[in-house]
């Protein structure tokens, strides 16, 4: 069985995150999508409230698996048996950062290979940063987040209520 694992913060997950699980599912037996700490970045979710929100957006795609990790991905994925990293690329900006965390996984499991998955274009500009930040206004976060977590997002984030 091939098994892929798409780490990432998820602080929120988005429509631009759901768009690589989808495409990743059908490259892979199974998917495990893991909610993991980036060390550089603080959370304004709990990993509970990320994997929640995982599980509720991926619930039609029967090969996906929601899971969370504290420690070195390339650990974890070998603990899970899995043959390569996904990763979403959106611009150039995003490459030299995701180059190298490629690059030092492959030195801590040196059967480990990350498949990059380009961005679709309509979700091009969109990150869990901005989707906080418009959240924290009292902005429309429809048209960036399923509906399945909107409302859950409002209401921890938005300041203007
Ligand atoms: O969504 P992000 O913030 O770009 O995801 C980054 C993440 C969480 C995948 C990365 O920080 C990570 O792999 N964290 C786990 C700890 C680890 O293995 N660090 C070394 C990476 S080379």
């Amino acid at each position: 069985m091939r098994i892929g694992v798409y780490p990432g913060s998820f602080d929120p997950a988005t429509y631009g995150h759901l768009d690589i699980i989808r495409r990743a599912s059908r490259l892979f037996d199974k998917l495990i999508v893991a909610a993991m700490v980036n060390g550089e970045k603080r959370s304004a979710f709990t990993m509970e409230e990320k994997v929640d929100f995982l599980k509720r957006m991926t619930r039609d795609i029967p090969n996906v698996e929601v899971d969370c990790f504290d420690g070195l991905l390339a650990d974890y994925v070998r603990d899970k048996g899995a043959c390569a990293i996904v990763k979403g690329l959106r611009a150039v900006s995003d490459f030299e950062y995701e180059f190298q965390m490629a690059l030092a996984n492959k030195k801590l499991n040196p059967e480990l290979d990350t498949v990059f998955l380009m961005t679709e274009q309509k979700y091009l500009f969109l990150s869990s940063t901005i989707v906080r930040d418009i959240a924290r206004h009292g902005g429309d976060i429809a048209e960036f987040v399923p509906d399945e977590i909107r409302m859950d997002i409002m209401n921890k984030l938005d300041q203007t209520k």
